[in-house]
């Protein structure tokens, strides 16, 4: 039976919420850790599927918890988002947020260069926002001391209670996402994600730059996510799969997106990156034609992050050009889009999503891709060569 590209020698074949799932044995001969993976080949997939539960989890943060996060970084002068990896692409989703939904003062800075692009221009006016799943990330606790030694103050958002950053920190959000045991990050991306959402229309109230009925029916929107999310794995994971699968030989990718799709570009080049060992970049799309549109060659995979938000007709644009150089073009669309969808090789429909919460849909399709390039090219998507979940050395 070839389930992957690879042949497996005895096995049983049984599906769970309609995912396929190979095991060698009845479960009450499995492992400890197959039970903790719940009949799932990898923490990777089991951990993506439960994504609905986990968001839900994030999005019933207790409105005081929001709103003290909130008057925190309101009452600054500037904010510093900062994080390492994952946790800074959703920093960066964040920042969009931010600018979009409440207007605040912020940037957002790499963790590990932290210390060098902030130096000594740091003070009591200044939140620092640091955001770290395990907590535990050396270069995210230096930034956190290096702002704190100049009196600025920091809230952190956090998965693990009691952490290091937690600790250091003068206010922190859990994101309660539960355990995260695949060393690829997923559904703690969501649930900062969905964090600094409700963060945004905290701020967006308190600043008064939406009314209380636009942030309510923002949040309306931000409460379908996890339904929308559901439909999503169940609607596109096969796609997904057969789309992974007749691309996983292909030495090199680019993700383009515009917008606060460009966090969610990120996020899907760092997943094929860890899980795969393909190289992959990801643009915002506009900055293709400075350079990086010459290492177009016929075949050449691009994935394309394109809701139908106000960067659409643009990012068409920059679809047709690298269509015209005879790239693959794999498109991440919105259900009933035509434009972008008629110019791609592969597309893949997301159900509709409010525009500035889209890398909470978007990103789905793309962790599913690394999970699947990954399981094909015969890698365990959990264990990837070289990584550590935490990364607690400098
Ligand atoms: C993401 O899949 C990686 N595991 C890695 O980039 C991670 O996001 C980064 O090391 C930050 O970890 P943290 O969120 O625990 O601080």
């Amino acid at each position: 039976m070839v389930a992957s590209g690879r042949l497996i020698k005895t096995c049983k074949i049984f599906s769970i919420k309609g995912v396929i799932v190979v095991s060698g044995d009845s479960p009450s001969a499995w492992s400890p850790e197959m039970v903790e993976r719940g009949g799932y080949p990898h923490f990777m997939l089991k951990e993506i599927h439960e994504q609905p539960k986990a968001l839900r989890n994030a999005l019933s943060l207790e409105s005081d918890v929001c709103r003290l996060a909130a008057r925190i970084l309101n009452d600054s002068e500037q904010v510093y988002i900062t994080a390492a990896g994952t946790s800074n692409h959703a920093g960066l989703a964040g920042r969009y947020m931010f600018t979009r939904l409440s207007a605040i003062r912020s940037q957002n800075i790499i963790s590990s260069e932290f210390p060098e692009l902030t130096g000594e221009l740091l003070d009591e006016n200044c939140v620092v926002l640091a955001i770290s799943q395990s907590g535990e990330t050396a270069d995210t606790i230096n930034a956190v001391r290096h702002a704190k030694r100049q009196g600025a103050k920091v809230v952190s958002i956090t998965n693990v209670r009691g952490s290091t950053i937690s600790k250091l920190s003068d206010f922190t959000v859990y994101t309660y996402a539960g355990p995260e045991y695949g060393l690829a990050a997923t559904k703690t991306f969501l649930v900062q994600v969905a964090c600094l959402a409700l963060l945004s229309l905290e701020l967006a109230l308190m600043r008064g730059t939406l009314s209380t009925g636009e942030v309510e029916e923002l949040r309306a929107e931000l409460m379908r996510s996890p339904r929308i999310v559901d439909e999503t794995i169940k609607r596109q994971e096969s796609v997904v799969r057969d789309i992974a699968y007749r691309y996983a030989d292909k030495p090199s990718f680019l993700f383009l997106g515009r917008g606060i799709s460009t966090a969610t570009a990120m996020e899907g080049a760092l997943k094929l990156k860890e899980t795969a060992y393909v190289h992959a970049e990801a643009y915002p799309a506009g900055e293709s034609r400075h350079g990086p549109i010459a290492i177009i060659e016929p075949g050449f995979p691009v994935i394309f992050i394109a809701p139908p938000d106000e960067n659409y007709e643009k990012l068409v644009g920059n679809v047709r050009e690298i269509k015209a150089y005879r790239a693959e073009i794999i498109s991440v669309v919105q259900e009933g889009d035509r434009e972008v969808r008629k110019l791609s090789d592969s597309s893949i429909a997301i159900p509709e999503t409010c525009p500035v919460f889209t890398p909470i849909t978007y990103v789905i399709p793309l962790q599913l891709f690394a999970y699947f390039v990954a399981f094909r090219r015969g890698y365990n998507p959990d264990k990837p060569r070289y990584l550590v979940k935490a990364v607690t050395e400098p």
